[in-house]
């Protein structure tokens, strides 16, 4: 049994024991990064309503999301008459007001999972990994066209805390079946200055920075000090001894306060995290 496979069974095992289940982040094993600015990648709920026995009938899955807050906590996906809600992005200003409908699916059933051993296969790797995981935020074709009305699926905001839900829908009565709890809030990316700014491919280190702004501003300083020297022998005409005590006193004060002024901004433009990366790794699979 490889690795991957005792991660997937241990994940199962998590999924389809209990009633009272949430969607979960997709395990970094088949998604790095991830959440990313504007995406966040779920497990599918793989064995969740069909762990006691197969579903029988047409169905669907629904995913819902919603922006975090002390008043949505556990807001409701369904009306009075259990139908599911139709809510759009637009409508919510996506999740904020409510939960809206991101996505919709067939889900493979428990017992019939695609196999992994396939995902070598590198032609297979995309239609295996759509089977284990769905990614919120991916699709924003709908943005463009103000009256379209179909499932909508847009960028999320950066550094906004969301909760998701799955909805099991029987598409012979149109009603809620089943449903998972809402998750934990799932946080996605910050915009850092580092993602912003620093283009550079070989990241420098914070000392480098220092030592490069040093270096930069010591004929600063230089002048500084002989304009000092200048000042001072035109004041204090008495004597050479004053004038290169005053000389070096200046030098050395200002050379430890460029250090100290400098490391903390340059230091923390370097500290944010890695480069987005939205793929999913499909070689990752392939042990
Ligand atoms: C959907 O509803 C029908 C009629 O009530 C029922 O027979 C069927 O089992 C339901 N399907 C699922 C997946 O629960
Ligand atoms: C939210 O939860 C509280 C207590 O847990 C419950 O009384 C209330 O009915 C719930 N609201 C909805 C919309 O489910
Ligand atoms: C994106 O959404 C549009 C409309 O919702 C749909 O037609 C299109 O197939 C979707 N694209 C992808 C890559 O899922």
């Amino acid at each position: 049994m490889s690795p991957l496979w005792a991660l997937l069974a241990l994940g199962c095992l998590r999924l389809c024991s209990g009633v009272n289940l949430q969607p979960q982040l997709a395990s970094v094993t088949f998604a790095t990064n991830n959440p990313t600015l504007s995406t966040v990648a779920l497990e599918k709920p793989l064995c969740m309503f069909d762990s006691t026995a197969a579903l029988s009938g047409p169905y669907e899955i629904y995913l819902y999301v919603l922006v975090d807050s002390a008043s949505s906590r556990n807001a409701s996906v369904q009306d009075n008459t259990k139908a599911p809600l139709s809510s759009t992005f637009r409508q919510t200003e996506g999740g904020r007001t409510g939960p809206y409908k991101a996505s919709a699916f067939d889900l493979t059933p428990c017992s019939d999972l695609p196999s992994l051993d396939a995902v070598g296969d590198v032609s297979r790797a995309s239609e295996i990994l759509n089977a284990y995981l769905v990614r919120v935020g991916d699709n924003g074709t709908c943005l463009s066209d103000p009256n379209f009305q179909g499932l909508c699926n847009p960028p999320l905001s950066a550094a906004t805390e969301y909760r998701f839900k799955y909805v099991l829908v029987n598409m012979s009565t149109g009603l809620v079946q089943d449903q998972t709890l809402w998750s934990d809030p799932i946080r996605t990316n910050r915009l850092t200055p580092y993602l912003a700014i620093d283009t550079w491919p070989g990241r420098r280190s914070g000392g480098m920075i220092v030592i490069t702004s040093i270096l930069g501003s010591l004929p600063f300083f230089l002048l500084l000090g002989f304009v000092g020297a200048i000042v001072l022998s035109l004041v204090d005409m008495g004597g050479s001894d004053g004038e290169t005590t005053h000389d070096s006193q200046i030098t050395q004060e200002a050379v430890p306060k460029s250090l100290g002024t400098s490391e903390p901004s340059y230091t923390s433009v370097n500290r944010g995290p890695a480069l987005d990366r939205a793929e999913v790794f499909a070689s990752k699979l392939q042990d």
